[in-house]
């Protein structure tokens, strides 16, 4: 294998990176050509403990030594301490378990739409989803998120999504309550460019959808399991949704995806209604454990505000001095930088000195440092993305 080798068995979907990681443990990883880099793009928001965390690592030799993977039709212990775990850690009461995000959202869609037909609501089939947004890949989640780019060449969509402005207090005014089963959101638009949902403007969405008993649901794939600071971004809002999705950072790179709802909502997922061959086998909801044991460690969140607030106000200082960076945007160890110029431009730059980032479209680069990186780790950072600003600004590149 090499940075060269072919890929022509496989799919084009992916537009590749010229580096091929071959190894990875805490902030690093390491090409095929022995170079190490500094990973802050996380697997995009889901090694959130690093690579290979030694714990989680230990939990999943140990489970792979007893028992892999066993059907849904059986009682699944560590799937049933994972439930009650994220059901202690957040205000619901029920979890179902699957494999990505994409299918974590399919799970809450599907939610919604029997919520509202058991109770007495068969007309409520719409999900509300807003502009900017990203929700996955599959057909329906394709369908709810509102982006043209990720439609095209895909139609007909699946039907059944409404679109609406983020952040704009007309959108909650357009919701027909006739007809909307659910809401489905990002608080902080990842793929879309890294904007924070604005606090008063989802209080008011959500105790509209209270009022209407609308189904209020937060897609926390890339927010979730402390990316924001706090365990979920949710909590940030003064609010309680009906449901949430998580995947990404729940399983520390062992793939998983859940959907958590309240009682009054998860009770229409009766016996028969959905399911999923590998959701929550004994690997990954021993992966899922381990990880939220450690995420929830003494300190831990507390330690991530502290970096998280280090990061950001560097980043807003070299803002100020630099005139290629528009914005600085985020919550926690999700990081925006809306820049001037094409934001892969400031990716490859980094790259070049071993730093790997992402970009949220055109113009925003995207920071998604481990949640378990060292302040110097975060100090070599800053040091070379100033540089990097500064070199970028004086060739006008
Ligand atoms: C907010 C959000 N929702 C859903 C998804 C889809 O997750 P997956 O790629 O695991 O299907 C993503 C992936 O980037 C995401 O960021």
């Amino acid at each position: 294998m090499s940075s060269t080798m072919t890929t022509s068995a496989l799919m084009k979907n992916y537009q590749r990176l010229p580096i091929t990681i071959l190894k990875g443990k805490g902030s690093y990883v390491w090409g095929d050509q022995g170079v190490k880099y500094l990973d802050y793009t996380s697997g995009i928001a889901t090694c959130s403990l690093g690579h290979v965390p030694d714990y989680v690592q230990e939990k999943i030799s140990e489970q792979l030594e007893n028992l892999w993977h066993v059907s849904n039709l059986y009682r699944i212990p560590q799937q049933e301490a994972l439930a009650e775990k994220l059901a202690s850690l957040s205000c619901f009461d029920q979890a179902f378990f699957c494999n990505s995000g994409a299918e974590a959202n399919e799970a809450a869609i599907k939610l919604a739409k029997k919520y509202a037909k058991d109770h007495q609501k068969p007309e409520r089939t719409e999900i509300v989803t807003f502009s900017n947004s990203f929700h996955g890949r599959t057909g329906s989640t394709m369908a709810a998120t509102a982006q043209t780019k990720i439609h095209n060449g895909f139609t007909p969509l699946t039907p059944g999504f409404t679109y609406l402005p983020f952040n704009q207090q007309e959108a909650i005014e357009q919701i027909d309550a006739d007809k909307t089963a659910g809401v489905l959101l990002e608080l902080v638009q990842g793929e879309g460019g890294v904007h924070p949902a604005d606090v008063q403007w989802v209080k008011t969405l959500y105790a509209y959808c209270k009022e209407a008993d609308i189904l209020f649901m937060v897609d926390e794939i890339q927010t979730g399991i402390g990316r924001t600071g706090s365990l979920f971004a949710y909590e940030q809002y003064e609010i309680e949704p009906d449901a949430i999705t998580l995947a990404k950072g729940l399983g520390s790179g062992f793939p998983i995806g859940a959907l958590l709802a309240k009682n009054k909502a998860a009770e229409s997922f009766s016996p028969g209604t959905h399911g999923s061959t590998f959701g929550g086998n004994p690997l990954a909801a021993t992966a899922g454990l381990a990880t939220l044991e450690q995420i929830t460690d003494t300190n831990f969140l507390e330690g991530l505000q502290e970096k998280s607030l280090l990061l950001t106000e560097a980043l807003t200082k070299l803002a100020e001095t630099n005139s290629l960076i528009k914005a600085v945007r985020g919550k926690g160890f999700l990081i925006g930088l809306e820049v001037e110029n094409k934001a892969g431009v400031w990716v490859e730059k980094l790259r070049e000195k071993q730093i790997l980032v992402l970009t949220a479209g055109e113009n925003v680069v995207r920071i998604l440092p481990p949640l378990t990186t060292e302040k110097e780790e975060l100090f070599t950072f800053i040091g070379v993305i100033t540089a990097i600003a500064a070199d970028l600004e004086e060739k006008g590149e």
